[in-house]
């Protein structure tokens, strides 16, 4: 095992590094069963800064277990909805508290710049607790109107869906637990969520919280551990209820067909490759920057970034080279120096798959307008790169590369049914972003895009209450707002003869 070596600039969460950090499981924070740990990188250098618990099958069973008993046993249901609304809310007070210490172990541990983890997923991850605290206490069914002869009285109600599964990704580690486990415990669920094994450390240094919080013991376990071990135990639980993943679409069909045992329920929040559409009436300033921040934000690390970038040949060479231009400006480096603007990639893995992608761009004859290369020498720093002269049928057009590359491709017609139909030529169907001046324009094109999300004259922007999710092989079922509370409940029908 090698030595902890932690970066001298941590202000914050040294000393969380230092202290051995251990699971959630039955109210306790424990290590692994089997006594094992794995080691944590920091991936600006390649140098460990935690071992971690290595969860597996078995503590999968004991927290299961737990949350499962935390469940029958009513120990959750027994909490009134306006208290489990005010413990989410203490949860996301503690979070703001802790914002600066979570901030840089998400920055450590990831490899983003800390100054984003504050700004963006510290506050959205605190809003997420607050938001689904709100919904605590409004969720409610229906009175149901009869037509067939005779007096009957028909209602539903919202019944928690029962013990809950979460796995989660590691590129936005702590608001992904956020995403999953707010909602979850809104409706009323007791949860087993399993944290990316690239990136543990908030989501532990949460179930410190969540136990600080006060939520009863059992209601929230928390498990670092492998997918191929600790999440595939998970997902084929015959105690599980449901699972809800993020992560790859190659390991949402795993998770199918894991849960097709006790056909537990599945949602799933996979992959993308959203397009980025300018049409030659936007204001280009604004498109160019706003194409940029779509693929370049957290590194091209987001499911739904504007890897597609497709520009009206009328400004199209303009804005590649505005693309461009940005692109080969932004400052790459450790995500703990103040100057960084882009991280390293969080991981040797995904290091090689994003320069794999790189590779075979280039041999199968797309141009690469900027970037193309490694930054350094030491960790996973990937420049910020440009394809032009794309074909539809090349790995790099087809496939989610999931780095900070975008391709850029022209279209030569006003058609917007011909322009929706190259956008929604991939089998994802998570995101899009319309640039346009035109309001009609902007809002024809969006109906015909086929994606859980469109944004016009803007991309990535989220909030607590919309709805994210894909359509096509981007998943099943949405995050936040209201919708996500139909992830975690059952509707039951009920019918009174009069
Ligand atoms: P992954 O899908 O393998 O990992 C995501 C989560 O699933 C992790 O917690 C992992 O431990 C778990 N997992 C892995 N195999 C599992 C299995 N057999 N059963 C249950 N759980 C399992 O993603 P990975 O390997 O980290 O990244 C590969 C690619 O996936 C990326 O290049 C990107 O294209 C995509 N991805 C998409 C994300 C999204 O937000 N939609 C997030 C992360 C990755
Ligand atoms: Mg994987």
């Amino acid at each position: 095992m090698d030595t902890i070596e932690l970066d001298p600039r941590l202000r914050y969460a040294a000393g969380y590094l230092g202290r051995a950090p251990k699971m959630l499981i039955d109210g306790k924070m424990v290590g692994a069963a089997s006594g094992k740990t794995f080691e944590v990188y920091n991936p600006a250098t390649g140098a460990v800064i935690a071992n971690v618990p290595e969860g597996d099958k078995a503590d999968v069973n004991l927290a299961v277990a737990a949350a499962r008993r935390a469940f029958d046993d009513g120990v959750w249901a027994k909490v009134s909805p306006s208290e489990k609304g005010r413990m989410l809310w203490r949860l996301a007070d503690l979070i703001e508290r802790d914002l600066e210490e979570l901030a840089e172990l998400e920055s450590i541990d990831n490899g983003k710049p800390y100054a984003v983890a504050r700004v963006a997923d510290l506050p959205l991850a605190v809003d997420m607790f607050r938001y689904m605290g709100g919904w605590a206490t409004k969720i409610s069914g229906r009175t149901i109107p009869w037509s067939l002869p005779g007096q009957f009285l028909s209602y539903t109600v919202k019944e928690p869906v029962g013990v809950v599964g979460q796995i989660i990704p590691w590129n936005f580690p702590l608001l992904m637990a956020a995403w999953k486990i707010a909602p979850a415990l809104a409706a009323g669920c007791t949860v087993v969520l399993k944290a990316a094994e690239q990136t543990p450390m908030t989501a532990l240094r949460l179930g410190e919280l969540i136990v600080e919080a006060g939520f009863p013991a059992g209601v929230v376990n928390i498990l670092t551990g492998f997918g191929e071990t600790a999440g595939a135990a998970l997902a084929a639980h015959p105690d599980v209820d449901k699972v809800a993943f993020t992560g790859s679409t190659e390991v949402g069909k795993l998770i199918v067909q894991a849960a097709a045992g006790n056909l537990k329920k599945v949602s799933l929040e996979l992959g993308g490759k959203s397009p980025a559409i300018i049409l030659p009436d936007a204001d280009l300033d604004a498109a160019i920057a706003g194409a940029a921040s779509a693929i370049f934000f957290n590194h091209g690390q987001c499911c739904c970034a504007g890897s597609r970038l497709f520009a009206h040949k009328s400004v199209y060479d303009r804005v590649v080279a505005g693309v461009a231009d940005i692109a080969g400006k932004i400052k790459v480096g450790a995500g703990l120096d103040p100057a960084t603007e882009m991280g390293p990639l969080v991981s040797s893995e995904q290091f090689d798959r994003v320069t794999g992608y790189i590779k075979s761009g280039r041999e199968s004859g797309a141009k690469i307008a900027v970037g193309g290369e490694r930054v350094g020498n030491l960790g996973y720093f990937v420049a910020p790169t440009v394809f032009e002269n794309t074909r539809p049928d090349m790995k790099i057009i087809t496939e989610e590369i999931f780095g900070p590359v975008v391709c850029a491709t022209p279209f030569d017609d006003d058609d917007l049914d011909r322009i929706a139909k190259q956008a929604n030529d991939t089998i994802y169907g998570l995101a899009a972003s319309v640039w346009t001046r035109n309001g009609g324009t902007a809002h024809k094109l969006a109906q015909r895009i086929r994606s859980g999300t469109v944004w016009i004259n803007c991309h990535n922007v989220f909030d607590a209450s919309l709805p994210f999710g894909g359509y096509k092989q981007s998943g099943w079922g949405r995050e936040m707002g209201e919708e996500v509370l139909h992830n975690y409940t059952e509707t039951k029908a009920i019918t009174a003869a009069l």
